[in-house]
Protein backbone atom coordinates (compact mmCIF):
# COMPACT_ATOMS: atom_id res chain seq x y z
CA UNK A 1 0.00 0.00 0.00
CA UNK A 2 1.48 3.53 -1.48
CA UNK A 3 0.86 6.31 1.20
CA UNK A 4 1.94 10.14 0.76
CA UNK A 5 1.87 11.69 3.91
CA UNK A 6 1.93 15.19 3.65
CA UNK A 7 2.00 18.15 6.62
CA UNK A 8 3.76 21.72 7.29
CA UNK A 9 5.67 20.08 9.97
CA UNK A 10 7.72 16.63 10.92
CA UNK A 11 9.97 15.94 13.76
CA UNK A 12 13.53 16.52 13.41
CA UNK A 13 13.30 18.99 10.67
CA UNK A 14 10.62 21.43 12.21
CA UNK A 15 8.26 21.35 15.01
CA UNK A 16 5.77 24.39 16.54
CA UNK A 17 3.52 21.50 17.78
CA UNK A 18 1.98 18.17 17.94
CA UNK A 19 1.47 17.67 14.45
CA UNK A 20 5.51 17.61 13.92
CA UNK A 21 5.26 14.59 16.49
CA UNK A 22 2.99 12.74 14.62
CA UNK A 23 4.01 13.46 11.29
CA UNK A 24 7.52 12.58 12.15
CA UNK A 25 6.27 9.16 14.15
CA UNK A 26 3.37 7.62 12.67
CA UNK A 27 4.90 7.58 9.29
CA UNK A 28 7.52 4.86 11.15
CA UNK A 29 4.93 3.11 12.80
CA UNK A 30 2.79 2.38 9.18
CA UNK A 31 5.89 1.17 7.17
CA UNK A 32 6.64 -1.68 10.13
CA UNK A 33 2.69 -2.44 9.38
CA UNK A 34 4.01 -2.62 5.67
CA UNK A 35 2.64 0.30 3.84
CA UNK A 36 5.52 1.70 1.68
CA UNK A 37 5.27 5.85 2.66
CA UNK A 38 6.38 9.15 1.59
CA UNK A 39 6.25 12.04 3.41
CA UNK A 40 5.93 15.44 1.89
CA UNK A 41 7.03 18.81 3.89
CA UNK A 42 7.83 22.32 3.00
CA UNK A 43 11.59 23.57 2.95
CA UNK A 44 11.58 26.07 5.55
CA UNK A 45 14.75 28.31 5.95
CA UNK A 46 16.26 26.44 8.93
CA UNK A 47 16.03 23.07 7.22
CA UNK A 48 19.15 23.32 5.48
CA UNK A 49 22.05 21.50 3.76
CA UNK A 50 23.95 22.29 7.44
CA UNK A 51 21.73 20.94 9.50
CA UNK A 52 20.35 17.89 7.84
CA UNK A 53 21.69 15.78 4.95
CA UNK A 54 19.57 17.03 2.37
CA UNK A 55 20.15 15.98 -1.35
CA UNK A 56 18.78 18.10 -4.63
CA UNK A 57 16.34 16.07 -6.67
CA UNK A 58 18.16 16.29 -9.90
CA UNK A 59 15.64 13.80 -11.31
CA UNK A 60 12.82 16.40 -10.65
CA UNK A 61 14.83 19.26 -11.87
CA UNK A 62 12.91 22.37 -11.51
CA UNK A 63 8.86 23.03 -10.78
CA UNK A 64 7.70 26.05 -12.24
CA UNK A 65 4.13 26.99 -10.68
CA UNK A 66 1.90 30.06 -11.47
CA UNK A 67 0.63 31.39 -8.07
CA UNK A 68 -1.31 34.49 -8.04
CA UNK A 69 -0.11 35.24 -11.60
CA UNK A 70 3.40 35.03 -11.12
CA UNK A 71 5.95 31.54 -11.87
CA UNK A 72 7.64 30.50 -8.90
CA UNK A 73 10.17 28.09 -9.27
CA UNK A 74 9.99 25.00 -7.08
CA UNK A 75 12.91 22.53 -6.20
CA UNK A 76 12.84 19.77 -4.62
CA UNK A 77 14.99 18.17 -1.84
CA UNK A 78 14.78 14.81 -0.27
CA UNK A 79 15.83 13.02 3.14
CA UNK A 80 15.16 10.57 5.50
CA UNK A 81 13.12 9.96 8.81
CA UNK A 82 15.85 9.24 11.21
CA UNK A 83 16.48 4.99 11.89
CA UNK A 84 14.05 4.44 8.58
CA UNK A 85 13.81 4.24 5.34
CA UNK A 86 11.13 6.66 4.75
CA UNK A 87 11.54 9.72 2.23
CA UNK A 88 10.97 12.88 2.89
CA UNK A 89 10.22 15.61 0.34
CA UNK A 90 11.16 18.78 0.68
CA UNK A 91 9.41 21.52 -1.14
CA UNK A 92 11.84 24.49 -1.55
CA UNK A 93 10.62 28.10 -2.51
CA UNK A 94 12.69 30.01 -0.86
CA UNK A 95 10.70 33.22 -1.93
CA UNK A 96 7.50 31.90 0.52
CA UNK A 97 9.17 29.61 3.17
CA UNK A 98 12.55 31.52 3.71
CA UNK A 99 10.48 33.62 6.91
CA UNK A 100 10.65 34.25 10.73
CA UNK A 101 8.39 31.59 11.39
CA UNK A 102 7.02 28.81 9.64
CA UNK A 103 3.71 30.34 9.83
CA UNK A 104 3.01 33.84 9.52
CA UNK A 105 0.17 36.80 9.29
CA UNK A 106 1.57 37.76 6.04
CA UNK A 107 -0.85 38.37 3.05
CA UNK A 108 0.70 35.90 0.94
CA UNK A 109 0.23 33.19 3.83
CA UNK A 110 -2.90 31.70 1.16
CA UNK A 111 -0.06 31.28 -1.37
CA UNK A 112 2.44 29.59 0.70
CA UNK A 113 -0.04 26.58 0.89
CA UNK A 114 -1.33 27.08 -1.93
CA UNK A 115 2.14 26.55 -3.63
CA UNK A 116 3.04 23.55 -1.45
CA UNK A 117 -0.61 21.79 -2.52
CA UNK A 118 0.43 22.26 -5.39
CA UNK A 119 4.03 20.99 -5.93
CA UNK A 120 3.66 18.20 -3.87
CA UNK A 121 0.55 16.72 -6.97
CA UNK A 122 3.09 18.13 -9.56
CA UNK A 123 6.15 16.09 -7.82
CA UNK A 124 3.71 12.86 -7.86
CA UNK A 125 3.74 13.90 -11.67
CA UNK A 126 6.50 14.06 -12.43
CA UNK A 127 7.65 11.14 -10.50
CA UNK A 128 4.61 9.18 -11.98
CA UNK A 129 4.11 7.77 -8.78
CA UNK A 130 0.58 6.78 -7.75
CA UNK A 131 -0.32 6.37 -4.08
CA UNK A 132 -3.11 4.39 -3.24
CA UNK A 133 -3.50 7.69 -0.28
CA UNK A 134 -2.66 11.11 0.36
CA UNK A 135 -3.15 11.50 3.84
CA UNK A 136 -3.38 15.27 4.41
CA UNK A 137 -3.20 16.94 7.81
CA UNK A 138 -4.56 20.34 8.73
CA UNK A 139 -5.49 23.65 6.79
CA UNK A 140 -2.34 23.61 5.21
CA UNK A 141 -3.04 20.31 3.28
CA UNK A 142 -6.64 21.22 2.42
CA UNK A 143 -6.55 22.12 -1.04
CA UNK A 144 -5.32 18.55 -1.95
CA UNK A 145 -8.48 16.64 -1.87
CA UNK A 146 -10.40 19.19 -4.11
CA UNK A 147 -7.16 19.27 -6.50
CA UNK A 148 -7.22 15.62 -6.75
CA UNK A 149 -11.05 15.58 -7.31
CA UNK A 150 -10.64 18.59 -9.98
CA UNK A 151 -8.13 20.24 -10.67
CA UNK A 152 -6.25 16.84 -11.66
CA UNK A 153 -9.43 14.74 -12.19
CA UNK A 154 -7.96 13.74 -15.56
CA UNK A 155 -4.47 12.33 -14.41
CA UNK A 156 -4.48 8.52 -14.58
CA UNK A 157 -1.78 8.07 -12.05
CA UNK A 158 -4.32 9.74 -9.22
CA UNK A 159 -7.70 7.60 -10.97
CA UNK A 160 -7.45 5.17 -7.84
CA UNK A 161 -6.25 7.54 -5.14
CA UNK A 162 -8.03 7.97 -2.18
CA UNK A 163 -7.33 10.97 -0.24
CA UNK A 164 -7.81 11.09 3.97
CA UNK A 165 -7.70 13.79 5.63
CA UNK A 166 -6.76 14.38 9.68
CA UNK A 167 -7.70 17.21 11.86
CA UNK A 168 -5.62 17.98 14.40
CA UNK A 169 -7.07 21.17 15.49
CA UNK A 170 -9.96 22.83 13.74
CA UNK A 171 -9.32 26.21 15.45
CA UNK A 172 -6.97 26.93 12.49
CA UNK A 173 -9.26 26.38 9.68
CA UNK A 174 -7.18 28.74 6.82
CA UNK A 175 -9.36 31.18 6.10
CA UNK A 176 -8.41 33.47 3.64
CA UNK A 177 -10.59 36.15 1.15
CA UNK A 178 -12.78 34.60 -1.81
CA UNK A 179 -10.29 36.16 -4.41
CA UNK A 180 -7.85 33.91 -2.99
CA UNK A 181 -9.84 30.88 -4.99
CA UNK A 182 -8.69 32.48 -8.14
CA UNK A 183 -4.89 32.12 -7.21
CA UNK A 184 -5.49 28.99 -6.18
CA UNK A 185 -7.18 28.02 -9.45
CA UNK A 186 -10.57 27.16 -7.39
CA UNK A 187 -13.75 28.08 -9.53
CA UNK A 188 -15.44 30.72 -7.68
CA UNK A 189 -18.32 30.54 -9.13
CA UNK A 190 -19.03 26.54 -8.67
CA UNK A 191 -17.67 26.40 -5.38
CA UNK A 192 -18.26 29.73 -3.27
CA UNK A 193 -21.69 29.02 -2.45
CA UNK A 194 -22.54 27.52 0.91
CA UNK A 195 -21.28 24.35 1.27
CA UNK A 196 -17.90 23.28 -0.28
CA UNK A 197 -15.45 25.50 0.84
CA UNK A 198 -17.04 28.96 2.19
CA UNK A 199 -17.31 29.65 6.11
CA UNK A 200 -18.32 33.23 6.94
CA UNK A 201 -18.07 34.58 3.81
CA UNK A 202 -13.98 33.83 3.28
CA UNK A 203 -12.60 30.68 1.77
CA UNK A 204 -11.21 28.46 4.52
CA UNK A 205 -8.11 25.87 3.27
CA UNK A 206 -9.93 23.29 6.21
CA UNK A 207 -13.16 23.59 5.24
CA UNK A 208 -12.12 22.11 1.53
CA UNK A 209 -10.80 19.41 3.12
CA UNK A 210 -13.00 18.56 5.06
CA UNK A 211 -15.55 18.62 2.39
CA UNK A 212 -13.90 16.81 -0.87
CA UNK A 213 -11.34 14.09 1.14
CA UNK A 214 -13.29 10.77 1.03
CA UNK A 215 -12.88 10.16 4.52
CA UNK A 216 -11.84 12.57 7.77
CA UNK A 217 -10.31 11.57 10.92
CA UNK A 218 -9.43 13.32 13.95
CA UNK A 219 -6.85 12.56 16.59
CA UNK A 220 -8.97 10.84 19.76
CA UNK A 221 -12.48 9.62 19.71
CA UNK A 222 -13.76 12.52 22.33
CA UNK A 223 -12.73 15.47 19.90
CA UNK A 224 -14.59 13.38 17.25
CA UNK A 225 -17.56 13.75 18.99
CA UNK A 226 -16.83 17.00 20.10
CA UNK A 227 -16.20 19.23 17.29
CA UNK A 228 -19.99 18.14 15.94
CA UNK A 229 -21.03 20.53 18.63
CA UNK A 230 -21.37 24.55 18.26
CA UNK A 231 -19.23 24.57 21.70
CA UNK A 232 -16.27 22.57 19.70
CA UNK A 233 -16.80 22.76 15.84
CA UNK A 234 -15.79 26.48 15.59
CA UNK A 235 -18.54 26.74 12.73
CA UNK A 236 -17.47 23.50 10.76
CA UNK A 237 -19.85 21.46 13.20
CA UNK A 238 -21.96 21.25 10.33
CA UNK A 239 -20.17 20.29 7.64
CA UNK A 240 -18.74 17.59 10.09
CA UNK A 241 -22.33 16.47 10.52
CA UNK A 242 -23.25 15.80 7.36
CA UNK A 243 -20.38 13.84 6.77
CA UNK A 244 -20.76 12.10 9.90
CA UNK A 245 -20.03 8.47 8.57
CA UNK A 246 -16.99 9.23 7.39
CA UNK A 247 -15.37 10.76 10.37
CA UNK A 248 -13.59 8.66 12.81
CA UNK A 249 -11.41 9.20 15.73
CA UNK A 250 -7.99 7.40 16.19
CA UNK A 251 -6.27 8.27 19.41
CA UNK A 252 -2.16 9.44 18.65
CA UNK A 253 -0.09 7.15 19.92
CA UNK A 254 3.33 8.43 21.55
CA UNK A 255 7.02 7.99 19.95
CA UNK A 256 8.73 6.35 22.95
CA UNK A 257 11.87 6.29 21.09
CA UNK A 258 12.16 9.86 21.79
CA UNK A 259 9.94 9.97 25.21
CA UNK A 260 11.35 7.55 27.73
CA UNK A 261 12.77 8.42 30.45
CA UNK A 262 15.46 5.23 30.56
CA UNK A 263 17.08 6.26 27.18
CA UNK A 264 15.71 9.90 26.90
CA UNK A 265 19.23 11.88 25.20
CA UNK A 266 18.75 15.07 26.67
CA UNK A 267 18.16 14.34 30.41
CA UNK A 268 21.13 14.53 33.28
CA UNK A 269 19.48 11.24 34.64
CA UNK A 270 18.05 8.54 33.02
CA UNK A 271 15.45 6.67 35.30
CA UNK A 272 12.56 3.68 34.96
CA UNK A 273 9.74 2.32 37.20
CA UNK A 274 12.05 0.15 39.05
CA UNK A 275 14.05 3.20 40.33
CA UNK A 276 12.59 6.62 40.26
CA UNK A 277 15.58 7.87 42.02
CA UNK A 278 16.88 9.29 38.57
CA UNK A 279 13.60 11.23 38.66
CA UNK A 280 14.26 13.06 41.51
CA UNK A 281 17.65 14.52 40.59
CA UNK A 282 16.25 15.46 37.16
CA UNK A 283 14.06 17.58 39.18
CA UNK A 284 17.03 18.76 41.71
CA UNK A 285 18.82 19.69 38.61
CA UNK A 286 16.31 21.44 36.55
CA UNK A 287 15.62 23.80 40.59
CA UNK A 288 19.02 24.66 40.40
CA UNK A 289 19.34 25.61 36.76
CA UNK A 290 16.81 28.45 37.33
CA UNK A 291 17.74 29.06 41.00
CA UNK A 292 15.00 27.69 42.83
CA UNK A 293 15.51 25.88 46.10
CA UNK A 294 14.59 21.94 46.39
CA UNK A 295 12.30 20.97 49.47
CA UNK A 296 11.33 17.04 49.37
CA UNK A 297 7.73 18.57 50.83
CA UNK A 298 7.54 20.88 47.86
CA UNK A 299 5.90 19.38 44.78
CA UNK A 300 7.27 21.10 41.45
CA UNK A 301 4.41 21.11 38.65
CA UNK A 302 5.07 21.68 34.83
CA UNK A 303 3.70 23.47 32.10
CA UNK A 304 5.26 22.99 28.78
CA UNK A 305 3.07 24.42 26.08
CA UNK A 306 2.14 26.71 23.16
CA UNK A 307 0.42 30.05 25.04
CA UNK A 308 -2.35 30.19 22.94
CA UNK A 309 -6.37 30.64 23.83
CA UNK A 310 -6.85 26.86 23.45
CA UNK A 311 -4.53 25.80 26.38
CA UNK A 312 -7.23 27.38 28.95
CA UNK A 313 -4.77 29.95 30.62
CA UNK A 314 -7.76 32.06 31.01
CA UNK A 315 -9.05 29.64 33.51
CA UNK A 316 -5.25 29.42 34.80
CA UNK A 317 -5.19 32.90 35.74
CA UNK A 318 -8.72 33.46 36.67
CA UNK A 319 -7.18 31.04 39.47
CA UNK A 320 -4.11 32.45 40.14
CA UNK A 321 -4.49 33.58 43.15
CA UNK A 322 -6.07 30.91 44.79
CA UNK A 323 -2.90 28.11 43.81
CA UNK A 324 -0.71 30.91 44.69
CA UNK A 325 -1.41 29.77 48.11
CA UNK A 326 -0.36 26.39 47.88
CA UNK A 327 3.03 25.72 48.96
CA UNK A 328 4.14 24.77 45.34
CA UNK A 329 6.72 25.34 42.88
CA UNK A 330 6.14 25.67 39.48
CA UNK A 331 7.71 25.72 36.02
CA UNK A 332 6.55 27.15 32.32
CA UNK A 333 8.28 26.64 29.25
CA UNK A 334 5.66 28.26 26.33
CA UNK A 335 5.53 31.09 24.03
CA UNK A 336 2.89 32.29 21.83
CA UNK A 337 -0.01 34.78 22.90
CA UNK A 338 1.92 38.10 24.01
CA UNK A 339 -0.58 38.62 26.71
CA UNK A 340 0.03 35.14 27.94
CA UNK A 341 3.86 35.44 28.00
CA UNK A 342 3.73 38.73 29.96
CA UNK A 343 1.19 37.18 32.57
CA UNK A 344 3.84 34.23 33.00
CA UNK A 345 7.01 36.48 32.92
CA UNK A 346 5.65 38.78 35.52
CA UNK A 347 5.04 35.80 37.62
CA UNK A 348 8.27 34.86 37.98
CA UNK A 349 9.10 38.56 38.54
CA UNK A 350 6.66 38.86 41.25
CA UNK A 351 7.34 34.96 42.65
CA UNK A 352 10.69 34.61 41.78
CA UNK A 353 11.14 32.19 45.05
CA UNK A 354 7.74 30.11 43.51
CA UNK A 355 7.84 30.71 39.75
CA UNK A 356 10.04 29.86 36.91
CA UNK A 357 9.04 30.63 33.22
CA UNK A 358 11.26 30.32 30.27
CA UNK A 359 9.51 32.14 27.39
CA UNK A 360 10.60 30.68 24.05
CA UNK A 361 10.63 27.22 22.29
CA UNK A 362 13.52 24.78 23.59
CA UNK A 363 13.40 21.07 22.93
CA UNK A 364 15.89 19.73 25.32
CA UNK A 365 13.96 22.00 28.66
CA UNK A 366 10.95 20.57 27.67
CA UNK A 367 12.26 17.44 28.05
CA UNK A 368 13.72 18.05 31.55
CA UNK A 369 10.54 20.08 32.40
CA UNK A 370 8.33 16.73 31.65
CA UNK A 371 11.11 14.59 33.67
CA UNK A 372 11.58 17.07 36.96
CA UNK A 373 8.10 17.75 37.46
CA UNK A 374 6.02 16.22 39.45
CA UNK A 375 2.73 17.06 38.16
CA UNK A 376 1.97 18.78 34.53
CA UNK A 377 -1.21 20.92 34.01
CA UNK A 378 -3.16 21.35 31.04
CA UNK A 379 -6.23 22.89 31.75
CA UNK A 380 -7.29 22.86 27.76
CA UNK A 381 -10.50 24.23 27.06
CA UNK A 382 -10.29 22.02 24.22
CA UNK A 383 -7.30 19.35 22.94
CA UNK A 384 -7.63 17.13 19.91
CA UNK A 385 -5.28 14.56 21.56
CA UNK A 386 -2.74 16.30 23.63
CA UNK A 387 0.79 15.01 23.53
CA UNK A 388 2.75 16.03 26.29
CA UNK A 389 0.23 14.01 29.24
CA UNK A 390 1.19 11.15 27.16
CA UNK A 391 4.42 11.72 27.78
CA UNK A 392 3.90 13.25 31.81
CA UNK A 393 2.50 9.67 32.09
CA UNK A 394 6.20 7.79 30.74
CA UNK A 395 7.61 9.76 33.22
CA UNK A 396 6.54 9.37 36.05
CA UNK A 397 4.91 13.07 36.33
CA UNK A 398 1.10 13.65 36.99
CA UNK A 399 -1.41 15.20 34.46
CA UNK A 400 -3.83 17.30 35.80
CA UNK A 401 -6.03 18.22 33.24
CA UNK A 402 -9.21 19.18 32.30
CA UNK A 403 -11.56 16.21 30.39
CA UNK A 404 -11.82 17.11 26.92
CA UNK A 405 -10.78 15.68 23.92
CA UNK A 406 -8.04 13.27 24.17
CA UNK A 407 -7.12 14.51 27.55
CA UNK A 408 -10.25 13.01 28.48
CA UNK A 409 -9.39 9.71 26.39
CA UNK A 410 -6.01 9.31 28.07
CA UNK A 411 -6.39 10.51 31.30
CA UNK A 412 -8.07 8.21 34.63
CA UNK A 413 -9.03 10.30 37.23
CA UNK A 414 -7.59 8.53 40.41
CA UNK A 415 -10.50 7.63 42.79
CA UNK A 416 -9.47 8.64 46.30
CA UNK A 417 -12.51 6.56 47.30
CA UNK A 418 -10.96 3.28 45.82
CA UNK A 419 -8.93 0.52 47.33
CA UNK A 420 -5.76 2.03 46.60
CA UNK A 421 -4.63 -1.57 44.66
CA UNK A 422 -7.00 -1.80 42.48
CA UNK A 423 -7.27 1.78 41.78
CA UNK A 424 -5.99 1.77 37.94
CA UNK A 425 -6.20 6.51 38.03
CA UNK A 426 -3.20 8.02 36.53
CA UNK A 427 -3.82 11.44 36.99
CA UNK A 428 -6.41 14.27 38.42
CA UNK A 429 -8.84 15.65 36.25
CA UNK A 430 -11.99 18.11 36.22
CA UNK A 431 -14.97 18.88 33.47
CA UNK A 432 -16.20 22.49 34.57
CA UNK A 433 -13.99 24.84 32.44
CA UNK A 434 -13.57 27.49 35.73
CA UNK A 435 -10.64 28.40 37.73
CA UNK A 436 -12.09 26.79 40.56
CA UNK A 437 -12.57 23.50 39.38
CA UNK A 438 -8.91 23.45 37.97
CA UNK A 439 -7.65 24.90 41.28
CA UNK A 440 -9.49 21.75 42.55
CA UNK A 441 -7.61 18.89 41.03
CA UNK A 442 -4.63 20.95 41.41
CA UNK A 443 -5.36 21.01 45.09
CA UNK A 444 -5.80 17.22 45.29
CA UNK A 445 -2.99 16.67 43.70
CA UNK A 446 -0.95 18.90 45.84
CA UNK A 447 -3.05 16.99 49.03
CA UNK A 448 -1.80 13.68 47.77
CA UNK A 449 1.65 14.48 47.14
CA UNK A 450 3.29 13.76 50.68
CA UNK A 451 1.57 10.58 50.69
CA UNK A 452 4.26 8.39 49.33
CA UNK A 453 3.02 4.94 48.37
CA UNK A 454 -0.13 6.78 46.93
CA UNK A 455 1.91 9.06 44.55
CA UNK A 456 3.84 5.54 43.70
CA UNK A 457 0.90 4.02 42.52
CA UNK A 458 -0.22 6.68 40.61
CA UNK A 459 3.14 7.40 38.78
CA UNK A 460 3.81 3.29 38.18
CA UNK A 461 0.21 3.11 36.91
CA UNK A 462 0.80 5.89 34.54
CA UNK A 463 4.29 4.69 33.68
CA UNK A 464 3.09 1.26 32.87
CA UNK A 465 0.29 2.82 30.58
CA UNK A 466 1.06 2.10 26.78
CA UNK A 467 0.29 4.14 24.40
CA UNK A 468 2.74 3.84 21.72
CA UNK A 469 1.90 4.15 17.99
CA UNK A 470 1.49 0.31 17.18
CA UNK A 471 -2.48 0.58 17.62
CA UNK A 472 -3.26 3.58 16.64
CA UNK A 473 -1.40 2.87 13.49
CA UNK A 474 -3.11 0.02 12.86
CA UNK A 475 -6.29 1.93 12.67
CA UNK A 476 -5.02 4.18 10.14
CA UNK A 477 -4.04 1.22 8.11
CA UNK A 478 -7.26 -0.92 8.33
CA UNK A 479 -8.81 2.45 7.56
CA UNK A 480 -6.81 2.72 4.33
CA UNK A 481 -7.30 -0.85 3.38
CA UNK A 482 -11.25 -0.59 3.70
CA UNK A 483 -10.85 3.18 1.63
CA UNK A 484 -9.23 1.24 -1.03
CA UNK A 485 -11.25 -1.88 -1.29
CA UNK A 486 -14.48 0.20 -1.28
CA UNK A 487 -16.21 -1.12 1.75
CA UNK A 488 -16.79 2.38 3.44
CA UNK A 489 -19.04 4.82 3.41
CA UNK A 490 -17.55 8.04 1.90
P1 LIG B 1 -0.23 21.20 20.43
O1 LIG B 1 0.05 20.43 19.20
O2 LIG B 1 -1.62 21.72 20.51
O3 LIG B 1 0.77 22.28 20.67
P2 LIG B 1 0.49 18.74 21.86
O4 LIG B 1 0.41 18.42 23.31
O5 LIG B 1 -0.11 17.77 20.93
O6 LIG B 1 -0.14 20.20 21.69
O7 LIG B 1 1.98 18.85 21.40
C1 LIG B 1 2.83 19.87 21.79
C2 LIG B 1 4.25 19.45 21.45
O8 LIG B 1 5.05 20.62 21.36
C3 LIG B 1 4.89 18.59 22.51
O9 LIG B 1 5.88 17.76 21.92
C4 LIG B 1 5.53 19.63 23.45
O10 LIG B 1 6.59 19.10 24.18
C5 LIG B 1 6.01 20.63 22.43
N1 LIG B 1 6.11 22.01 22.91
C6 LIG B 1 5.10 22.90 23.12
N2 LIG B 1 5.58 24.08 23.53
C7 LIG B 1 6.92 23.95 23.57
C8 LIG B 1 8.01 24.83 23.90
N3 LIG B 1 7.77 26.09 24.27
N4 LIG B 1 9.26 24.36 23.83
C9 LIG B 1 9.48 23.07 23.45
N5 LIG B 1 8.53 22.20 23.12
C10 LIG B 1 7.26 22.63 23.18
C1 LIG C 1 -2.88 19.78 17.56
C2 LIG C 1 -3.66 19.67 18.85
C3 LIG C 1 -3.13 18.66 19.82
C4 LIG C 1 -2.71 17.39 19.11
C5 LIG C 1 -1.73 17.72 18.01
C6 LIG C 1 -1.26 16.48 17.24
O1 LIG C 1 -2.03 20.82 17.47
O2 LIG C 1 -3.82 20.92 19.48
O3 LIG C 1 -4.12 18.37 20.78
O4 LIG C 1 -2.12 16.49 20.02
O5 LIG C 1 -2.32 18.57 17.08
O6 LIG C 1 -2.33 15.78 16.69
Amino acid sequence: MKIAYISSEAVPFVKTGGLADVAGALPKAMQKLGCEVKVFIPKYSDINETNFDLTYRDDIGEIQLKIAGELRVVRIYQDKLPDSDILVNFIDCPYYFNRESIYTDDIDEDERFILFCKSVIEVMRLENYSPDIIHCNDWQTGLIPLYIKDNYKGETIFSKTKTMFSIHNIGYQGRFPKSSMRKADINEIYYFREGPVEIENTFSFLKTGLWFADIITTVSETYSKEILTPEYGSGLENVLILRRNSLYGILNGADYTAWNPAHDIYLPFQYSGENLLGKLENKKYLLAKFNLKYNEKIPLIGIVSRLSGQKGFDIFAEALPELLKLNTQWIIVGNGDKRYEDLFKSLSLNFPDKIISYIGFNNELSHLVVAGSDMFVMPSHYEPCGLTQIYSLKYGTIPIVRKTGGLADTIKDWDELSYQGFNTGNGFSFHDYTGYALYSSVKRGVDTFPHKDTWNKLQLNGMSNDFSWDKSAQKYVQLYDQLINGSLNS
